[in-house]
């Protein structure tokens, strides 16, 4: 029998401090989670140095905390072209999936990203990623093929959120 434990740590912003931590996270993921997290086979090499500049560039950055360790993250980038946009990117170990933490993050992104005035958030993945188009469904309806890739558009205009 397959048991589902629901999640059970904390979802909070990361910052500077968490970077080791962060790092660990993201160098845990397995060869095909770093594919479609990064859309490249990456480098422990650069998986440091993006931990190190994602929690020091002002981007947000929220994670999942369960016994001090980042079992699950995303980064919210605002567009250089659309002051009102931005592009989010989550990541969740393996042994954590399926049991709600992308929705979790997700919607403390939403939040996030409403704070800031962050009005259209896009979300990409590879056609393939069937775990993320269903989290992405979750929230909005406007799913685009592109090529092979999913774009995910959410509305997060204050309009949207009534
Ligand atoms: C995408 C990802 C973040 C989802 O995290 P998660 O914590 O498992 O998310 P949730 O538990 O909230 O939701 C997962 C959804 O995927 C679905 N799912 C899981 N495996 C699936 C599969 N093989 N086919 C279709 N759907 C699948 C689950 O049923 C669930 O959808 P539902 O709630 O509609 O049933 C995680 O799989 C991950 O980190 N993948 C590797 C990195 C990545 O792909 N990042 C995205 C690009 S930036």
């Amino acid at each position: 029998m397959t048991e589902t434990i629901a999640a059970q740590g904390e979802v909070r912003a990361l910052g500077p401090a968490d970077t080791d931590r962060y790092c660990n996270h993201l160098t845990r993921l397995d060869a095909d989670a770093r594919r479609m997290r990064f859309f490249a086979d990456v480098s422990d090499f650069h998986v440091l140095f993006h931990a190190g500049a994602a929690l020091s560039d002002g981007r947000v950055a929220i994670g999942y905390v369960e016994d001090n360790e980042i079992r699950g993250a995303c980064e919210l980038l605002t567009s250089t072209d659309d002051p009102h946009g931005a592009e989010a990117a989550f990541s969740v170990e393996q042994d954590w999936r399926c049991r709600g933490i992308g929705g979790l993050l997700m919607t403390a992104m939403i939040d996030a990203a409403r704070q800031r005035g962050v009005q259209r958030i896009e979300l990409q993945c590879l056609k393939t990623n069937l775990p993320m188009q269903a989290l992405a469904a979750r929230f909005t309806s406007d799913l685009r093929q592109i090529g092979d890739t999913t774009l995910a558009v959410l509305d997060n205009s204050p309009a949207a959120a009534g």
